[in-house]
């Protein structure tokens, strides 16, 4: 049955009774580690919204051996995850709980292995500059992406509560992986997944949330420097109708393919135009994405195509702030090519100004560099992000 399995960690939440047992044994945590026992008599007692305490005494204070400065984005694994199941499809989910990280016991014939039912997330925890703890970034958002998600894919989704407290304990769990500050981010992947069994084509009968974290850098390997990006015409990202409008798993695979041509020739990523015209400039494969002309500043819609980013609306409020015109709008291909300033939008892209875009064979520039309006965007978000700057809007949850 088990088609992902690993030495070093099981997961005790497939689908069985067994589980329980496995839960409360002192290896699921421990793993050939003392100290795990305190945790787990901890863990049962506390409930939302407390915190689990969490024993790290058998961990070094920092985050191994790693190259703070070269972190980029692939994936470093750290010490916890966090899962919660929904063993009755009914949206009741468990009481969660941390694990040793590690690889995950699947059954062959689970919704998500076979027909794609899942989706995830993606959010940044900041180590603060004085010391005092972690920042999230509008979790709640996420947590409410994730529910809309759901029910587009027909899956019950964990409460904002729970989701929150979730991703609170991953990164309570995993603080020696927080970059110091200026370097980077833990970044936090939760996801929801059909887990159970099902072989017609239909809604699992069971779901598992969970949650693992990496400490990241910059996403391009252009690391803070502008990108260049290609507009793609051959493949679409999204359709009306379809699921390009929340965050599916589904709608990520299909872009590798022009994703890697694109790379191949130098490019970062690319940009998707609408299936329909193929005209409107949509999104990039990871991003949104943002023009400039004089002093309005446009982005694609939200109607169903586009992903409704967290940085996207956070983007939109600080460029109203600081006396724009924005307008979410169909964005031409000619809006696009005639911009003073480009620049994408994302959790893990934070704002990434856009040095070229490469239409039909032509190349057109942007300005890009210190006196940029993506740069005043990126210093103001990351300066709330990183509690470096007053918080007027309440997007920050600070942990302690
Ligand atoms: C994010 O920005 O967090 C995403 O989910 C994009 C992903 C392709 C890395």
């Amino acid at each position: 049955m088990a088609v992902l399995s690993s030495a070093r960690r099981v997961l005790p939440w497939a689908c069985n009774g067994q589980a329980a047992l496995a839960r409360v044994s002192g290896g699921a945590l421990g793993t050939g580690r003392s100290g795990g026992g305190s945790l787990l008599q901890s863990r049962w007692q506390s409930s939302l919204p407390q915190l689990d305490p969490v024993d790290r005494s058998d961990e070094d204070s920092t985050g191994g051996d790693i190259d703070w400065d070269n972190l980029g984005f692939g994936l470093t694994p750290t010490d916890y995850m966090y899962v919660m199941r929904c063993p009755q499809a009914d949206g009741n989910f468990s009481r969660g709980e941390l694990s040793r990280y590690g690889n995950v016991e699947l059954s062959p014939s689970s919704g998500v292995l076979n027909y794609g039912q899942g989706l995830f997330e993606g959010l940044k925890a900041y180590r603060r500059a004085d010391g005092a703890g972690y920042m999230l970034f509008r979790p709640e958002e996420n947590a409410r992406r994730m529910q809309d998600g759901a029910e587009r894919m027909c899956m019950p989704a964990p409460s904002v509560e729970q989701f929150v407290h979730a991703v609170k304990q991953t990164v309570l769990a995993n603080t020696r992986w927080v970059p110091p500050q200026g370097k980077g981010a833990l970044y936090i992947r939760p996801l929801l997944i059909g887990s159970g069994a099902i072989l017609g084509l239909a809604p699992a009968p069971e779901y598992t949330f969970m949650i693992y974290a990496s400490p990241v850098g910059t996403y391009f390997k252009e690391g803070m420097s502008a990108i260049h990006l290609l507009v793609e015409e051959e493949f679409h990202r999204a359709m009306p109708g379809g699921t390009g409008g929340v965050k599916t798993i589904t709608n990520y695979a299909p872009v590798l393919k022009a994703q890697m041509d694109a790379k191949s020739k130098g490019f970062a990523d690319v940009l998707y135009l609408d299936s329909v015209h193929k005209r409107y400039v949509e999104e990039a494969s990871s991003c949104n994405l943002f023009v400039l002309k004089g002093d309005t500043l446009a982005t694609p819609a939200t109607a169903g195509t586009i992903l409704p980013g967290i940085t996207r609306r956070s983007i939109i409020e600080l460029a109203r702030d600081c006396g724009y015109q924005v307008e979410e709008r169909l964005v031409s291909i000619d809006d696009l090519v005639g911009a003073d300033e480009v620049f994408c939008t994302g959790t893990a892209v934070g704002v990434t100004p856009v040095s070229t875009v490469t239409y039909q064979g032509t190349r057109y520039e942007f300005r890009t560099g210190e006196d940029t309006l993506s740069r005043k965007l990126y210093d103001t978000l990351t300066s709330i992000q990183m509690g470096l700057a007053e918080d007027k809007k309440g997007w920050t949850v600070a942990i302690d």
